[in-house]
């Protein structure tokens, strides 16, 4: 019987373990998180959704006061089209958020950052190409980029001098995703370094319909196995989305993925940025807690905790602060359902929005608690404390039952002596 070690992810030369600790903004998979993927011999990712907050909260700088006072004029205004990011300063925030962590890498994995595309903060282009080449500059070693089709991205990057030998990867959810990004990109002769298969089961937002549930990664992975191979295109492929155990992990692997990408067990380390209350929530979850809806403004599905505190509520949009989904036009999906809410309730104080959510404000302060299908199994992957609790985990030990479990097995944590009491 096989582990996850006995397979290796290969990028020409170079060996890793095949685990890539998936991107989780905002902030929730935190550099410390990254930094562990890649000292163990994998990949860690990094996210740079709302980087200038989380450089604000992590390095004391004052990225968001700063764009809040230069528009407060705004804040009443449902009008949001003048709201702008200085890109100045989303390339400092980049460069201290990619830079500090490059700098802290040790051992022989590599740290990525996701980058989703949906973030498009009134220039999409032009915030894009900075947010991208920021990166690079920064000395990141690959981009994942997430919740869009990618098709122009690679292109906006071209002439950096960094564009042939950082590796570039792209979630796809379909093969026809795929095929158009190759189809489109194809003047480039840039092939991904890597595509990333996401299934339905996955956290955060979704590639699928409402009609999620009628998918599954395991055919969608070998429609793009077999697709790369009628075109002989030697990409590595990885699978994406409700691997819990390194025995599930090792099922794809033998199909022919040349890694996975997990996340949702690294929600109990202590490493990830979540605040202990709300890793115990997840901790808490049984299935029936959790659901995918609509309520984030980008359009695409997102399944979280049904207790998320961001569902109903009806917060006035905070774009002159974080504004990252305000479209070419300065429209925000939010906005409009909140003004429409307004509209319907002259007077009342506070009102609540059930069918969007102010995205930006509410990941900001981990108020959505978006998840992956399997968290209501994250309660056997540790021990219950006395008090009702659940013990975190190291991400080490997470990542090293990926690495080394067999036949479906977890390995419980040793329970800790402050915890033991
Ligand atoms: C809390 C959480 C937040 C996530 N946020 C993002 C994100 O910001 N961008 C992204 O591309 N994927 C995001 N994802 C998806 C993961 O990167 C990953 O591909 C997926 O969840 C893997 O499936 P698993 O959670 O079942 O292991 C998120 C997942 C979780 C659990």
């Amino acid at each position: 019987m096989q582990c996850v070690d006995d397979f290796r992810l290969r990028f020409g030369k170079r060996e890793l373990v095949p685990i890539l600790v998936g991107g989780m903004g905002v902030d929730i998979s935190t550099a410390e998180l990254a930094l562990e993927a890649a000292r163990l011999g994998g990949i860690g990712h990094i996210s740079d959704a709302m980087v200038q907050t989380v450089s604000d909260r992590r390095f004391n700088t004052h990225f968001v006061r700063g764009k809040t006072k230069l528009y407060k004029y705004n804040v009443a205004n449902t009008d949001k089209s003048t709201v702008q990011f200085d890109l100045g300063e989303l390339t400092e925030a980049t460069h201290n958020h990619v830079g500090r962590a490059m700098a802290a890498k040790r051992g022989d994995g590599m740290i990525f950052i996701n980058c989703m595309e949906k973030l498009t903060m009134n220039s999409p282009r032009e915030t894009l190409r900075v947010r991208l080449s920021a990166g690079l500059d920064a000395g990141i070693d690959g981009v994942t980029l997430s919740a869009g089709l990618h098709l122009g991205s690679f292109a906006l990057i071209e002439d950096h001098p960094r564009f042939r030998d950082v590796k570039l990867g792209i979630i796809v959810s379909s093969v026809r995703a795929l095929q158009l990004f190759l189809r489109k990109n194809a003047r480039l002769n840039r092939l991904p370094d890597y595509v990333i298969v996401e299934g339905p089961l996955a956290g955060g937002h979704l590639g699928f319909g409402m009609d999620w549930a009628q998918y599954d990664l395991r055919t969608i992975v070998d429609e793009v196995l077999q697709y790369l191979k009628t075109e002989q295109l030697d990409i590595p492929v990885i699978a994406a989305g409700g691997v819990f155990t390194g025995s599930d992990a090792v099922s794809f692997l033998e199909r022919g993925a040349a890694a996975v990408q997990v996340a949702t067990r690294f929600t109990a380390s202590r490493e990830c940025g979540l605040p202990a209350n709300v890793k115990q929530e997840y901790l808490k979850a049984i299935e029936d807690d959790i659901e995918v809806n609509t309520i984030s403004p980008t359009g695409y599905p997102m399944r979280m905790l049904k207790n998320s505190p961001a569902i109903g509520d009806g917060i006035r949009p905070n774009c002159e602060a974080y504004g990252y989904l305000l479209d070419g036009k300065g429209n925000c999906a939010y906005i409009t359902a909140y003004n429409n809410e307004v509209e319907k309730n002259p007077g009342v104080k506070k009102i609540s929005v059930l069918d969007k959510t102010c995205l930006c404000t509410q990941m900001r302060n981990f108020d959505c608690w978006t998840c992956g299908q399997m968290t209501y199994r994250l309660k056997d992957t540790t021990l219950r404390l006395a008090d009702g609790s659940y013990q975190l985990l190291s991400a080490a030990h997470v990542f090293h039952d990926y690495q080394f479990s067999k036949d479906h097995q977890i390995a419980l944590p040793k329970l800790e002596a402050a915890e033991a009491g």
